[in-house]
């Protein structure tokens, strides 16, 4: 087990319904040593690629995703979901369903944050069904910029977000991928990478 899956099973707490709280140590309060380790991770697992710029989007992936940026020196710019219709010419727009939360938002990023020619790479806390990380990977798309791998810290396998994403060509590394997990038992089980 690396560094995050023992942490998951230390003190990851799993729900019903196929969730996974982490908001000890991940996305609620969060353990600044960890999040500097799984910066160091990506920056491992990224090195060989050229990143001027680190993005994700609100909340829960800014924390980690400064971590990241950090480690390669770049800005970060996380994506504000946003219920406005009123959206100027002047943002990246992309929607994005929530298929845990059964809404959608819209997503934006300013335009003056993200050019044409960037090499981005892409960060969020959980991958589940993809649907947050399609929304970024389109806002970078219509940038003209280029989506150099998605860093993922928690991928649930067991849907289908990262098999889509892979699919579609792009490079997904997740530090953690669970293939089954059970209320019941507690009982975490990760794939071997
Ligand atoms: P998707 O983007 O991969 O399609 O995910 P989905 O719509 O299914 O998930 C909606 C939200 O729930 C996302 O956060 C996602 O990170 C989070 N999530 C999904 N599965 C789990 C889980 O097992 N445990 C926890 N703790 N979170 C999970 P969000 O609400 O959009 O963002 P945020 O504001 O919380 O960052």
């Amino acid at each position: 087990m690396n560094f995050l899956e023992e942490r998951i099973v230390k003190d990851g707490i799993v729900k019903k319904g196929n969730v996974l709280k982490v908001d000890s140590f991940l996305n609620h309060q969060m353990d600044i040593a960890l999040m500097e380790e799984i910066g160091k991770e990506f920056k491992r697992r990224f090195g060989d690629r050229e990143v001027t710029k680190v993005l994700t989007i609100e909340a829960s992936g800014i924390g980690i995703a400064a971590f990241v940026a950090k480690e390669f020196g770049v800005p970060m710019v996380f994506a504000k979901k946003s219920k406005s219709i009123n959206i100027d010419g002047d943002m990246f727009v992309a929607e994005v369903e929530s298929f845990t939360h059964k809404n959608k938002n819209q997503v934006i990023v300013s335009k003056r944050f993200l050019s044409e020619g960037e090499h981005v790479l892409i960060i969020d806390d959980f991958l589940a069904n993809g649907c947050a990380l399609q929304g970024l990977i389109s806002i970078v798309e219509s940038a003209n910029a280029v989506v150099e791998g998605c860093g993922i810290v928690i991928e649930k396998g067991f849907q289908f977000g990262g098999r889509v994403i892979r699919n579609l060509g792009y490079r997904v590394e997740s530090l953690a991928i669970i293939d089954a997990m059970d209320s019941e038992t507690g009982i975490i089980t990760f794939r071997e990478q």
